[in-house]
């Protein structure tokens, strides 16, 4: 594979930067970017809560199942901001390791929580935010170990965490 259009990966909880790194690193690299929760809701024509709300999570896990498929499928140079449960299906972590450079965001809960609070977007939040991402985050613990690397984005400008990924291109 030519190294240089290898594509990356973004994997990691809400709230860790992976869109707005994977922007940024789209930019640098002259890549497209990718953001696997858009192309879903391209794909049903609903927000992500109207696809928990009429059809319930396990369908949202399909659509998002099937469109990474078709995202990895369609090639090489692009960079994909996955959804942070992406990784809940072993088969999706397969097609991942095999699409390119893995590349694991985390961040510790008090800057998740800084980040995600108040968002209406995000239905596994619904209710009390703090106490959802702290317990996702518990659940979640070793699922995204999986990443080629790791890069904590806690307290760092997106600018430096994408310094951090092309680190480890
Ligand atoms: C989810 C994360 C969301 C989105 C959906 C479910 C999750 O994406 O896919 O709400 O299970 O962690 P972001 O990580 O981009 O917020």
């Amino acid at each position: 594979m030519n190294r240089t259009k290898q594509n990356i990966i973004l994997i990691g909880m809400m709230g860790t930067g992976k869109s707005t790194v994977g922007d940024l690193l789209a930019m640098e690299l002259g890549f497209r970017l990718i953001d696997l929760d858009a192309a879903v809701v391209e794909k049903a024509g609903m927000t992500i809560p109207e696809i928990f709300e009429r059809h319930g999570e396990p369908h949202f896990r399909e659509l998002e199942n099937e469109t990474l498929r078709q995202v990895l499928a369609s090639g090489e140079g692009v960079i994909v901001a996955t959804g942070g449960g992406a990784v809940l299906r072993p088969d999706n972590c397969e097609l991942m390791l095999q699409g390119g450079l893995v590349v694991a965001l985390t961040a510790d809960a008090e800057h998740i929580i800084a980040r995600v609070q108040g968002d209406r977007n995000r239905p596994l939040l619904a209710g009390n935010a703090e106490e959802r991402v702290r317990a996702l985050l518990e659940e979640r613990r070793d699922a995204y170990r999986f990443a080629h690397c790791t890069v904590d984005t806690s307290g760092l400008a997106a600018e430096e965490v994408m310094r951090a990924i092309l680190a480890h291109y």
